[in-house]
């Protein structure tokens, strides 16, 4: 993140720009100049992010930009995010600003100050490593959070929202990184220097390695590539942690659809990005030490890419994963799960409390919930359901899809244990049934994140291009952990009786 947060008891005249909250209602702030009518007569009425240039009260002294904030009582730390956000757009040409922003949450410094950070850290990211003009990258590079009082707290949150906004655009940084920019071996160097800096535990594992290791999954899927895969396995070990979760992200470096060659339109230039699963996983993990989480995680990054050549993968072939278990190849663009399969099956080797995985796994959970929202499934509805509160929390929007078990059957293989599609239909359940298999009874969810990987413009804390989706839910949730019940069936769809054929009687 290039933004410098910091904090002041009062506004600094240094700065080139004044942010100023403004409510829908009640007593505009002191010192103004000017009425309600002036300012809904040239069409600000201070809803929600809507920003309002006003010209400087003398020279040398900042400009004040007016942003609403609706009304007050309305207002929470998601919808703060995006009004920094907006504030944040309305002030990028500026050099530095300050704001009382992060303190309009009644009684929430603390969450008002980390959501301004966020908002206006993500807002004014971008990734410009390979343009010559970078003219069109924002110039505000310094903000001030300003707090007459209370001062601990917003100097709480901001440290807390710089580390979740930092973690969310080193992952956004490596997902917009084009796929010869970033293969394999180069996201597992990344990683090892991420570790050290950040107090994990590092090991990688090369193809000799994971072949000796039985992940025929990931080794199959790097069969057609001249680039070898990498599995890194991350460790945050806090003293004292009494839960134990294990995160698994596909690492697809770049998917082509091997041998099932994918079509050269857009959604096929986005494959650089089918490694954000494992970019937002050591994002995550990249937060965790410096925000004191006390659960013990490991991470299981997936690395390889997807290509089609004279030693690809077959149609037809049979993998055998780290499990024993084995799956006929029936499309080569259906290799997120066979990579997950061998990350599932060693984490599942260490009992955790729970395990995720997070995936740009299916079109079809795109189809099903658009480019806003990612779909989470699981064997176990304690696991789900905190995603799901995380999910409220941190604006990354998730709708529970059933892990309908009906459907196990459209995997199966004349040849091998399953097949690794299954029909045209509820791609984004067979593929996760397709995981489950991997899960050894483990609670378990999993984050198909193939809608909101990418952005397709500029709007609240979403930029063009990566979006790092799931890293700020993934902190959330690994911050708030509490061990699952062990039997909490996932919600799926009620079973009637009527229709099943075994219960009618004669
Ligand atoms: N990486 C893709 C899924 C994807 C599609 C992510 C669009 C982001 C945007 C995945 O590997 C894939 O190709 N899935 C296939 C599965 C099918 C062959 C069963 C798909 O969804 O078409
Ligand atoms: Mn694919
Ligand atoms: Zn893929």
């Amino acid at each position: 993140m290039r933004t410098a947060f910091s904090t002041a008891k009062s506004a600094p005249s240094q700065v080139s720009a004044e942010i100023v909250p403004v409510a829908a209602s009640g007593p505009l702030p002191a010192g103004l100049g000017v009425t309600r009518a002036d300012l809904v007569g040239v069409g600000f009425e201070a809803k929600a992010g809507q920003t309002h240039a006003m010209s400087s009260t003398g020279r040398g002294k900042p400009v004040r930009v007016l942003v609403g904030i609706g009304e007050v009582r309305d207002l929470n730390e998601n919808g703060l995010r995006t009004i920094a956000a907006a504030a944040a757009r309305a002030c990028s040409r500026h050099e530095s600003v300050s704001t009382t922003l992060g303190g309009v949450l009644r009684g929430n410094a603390r969450g008002g100050a980390k959501a301004v950070v966020e908002g206006m850290g993500l807002a004014l990211h971008r990734w410009h490593e390979l343009k010559n003009d970078k003219g069109g990258i924002a110039t505000l590079t310094k903000v001030v959070l300003v707090s007459a009082d209370k001062t601990a707290d917003t100097k709480a949150g901001m440290d807390a929202g710089v580390v979740t906004a930092g973690a969310v655009c080193l992952a956004r940084d490596l997902a917009n990184t084009p796929p010869s920019h970033l293969t394999a071996r180069q996201l597992a160097d990344k990683a090892v220097e991420i570790a050290r800096q950040t107090g994990l535990r590092a090991t990688v594992f090369n193809r000799d390695q994971l072949i000796a290791m039985g992940c025929g999954g990931i080794v199959g899927v790097n069969a057609g590539s001249k680039e070898p895969p990498r599995v890194v396995k991350l460790v945050h070990a806090p003293a004292g942690a009494r839960t134990k979760v294990v995160l698994v992200g596909k690492g697809v470096m770049y998917d082509s659809g091997g041998i099932s060659l994918k079509p050269s339109d857009a959604s096929h230039a986005s494959m650089k990005m089918d490694m954000s699963g494992a970019a937002a996983v050591l994002a995550t993990m990249s937060a965790l030490r410096a925000l004191k989480v006390k659960t013990h995680v490991t991470a299981y990054l997936m690395c390889t890419d997807n290509l089609p050549s004279g030693s690809a993968m077959k149609l037809g072939d049979v993998l055998t994963f780290r499990n024993g278990k084995t799956a006929e190849i029936h499309n080569t663009d259906a290799e997120g799960r066979l990579i997950l399969a061998d990350g599932l099956s060693l984490g599942a080797e260490t009992k955790p409390d729970a395990m995720v995985d997070i995936a740009t796994l299916t079109g079809a959970c795109m189809a099903a919930l658009g480019k806003r929202m990612a779909g989470v499934l699981g064997n176990n509805q304690g696991v789900v359901d905190q995603l799901l509160a995380s999910s409220s929390r941190t604006d990354e929007l998730l709708w529970q899809l059933p892990l309908h078990r009906e459907y196990r059957s459209l995997l199966d293989s004349n040849v091998a244990d399953f097949r690794n599609i299954g029909g045209p239909y509820a791609g984004a359940i067979t593929a996760s049934l397709f995981l489950d298999e991997f899960t050894a009874g483990v609670p378990w969810a999993h984050l198909d994140i193939a809608g909101p990987m990418e952005s397709d413009g500029d709007s609240g804390w979403l930029n063009r291009g990566a979006t790092a989706f799931g890293t700020r839910l993934l902190i959330d949730f690994c911050a708030n952990f509490r061990k699952p019940a062990a039997k909490s069936a996932a919600k799926s769809v009620a079973k009637t009786g009527a229709r099943t054929s075994s219960r009618r009687k004669k």
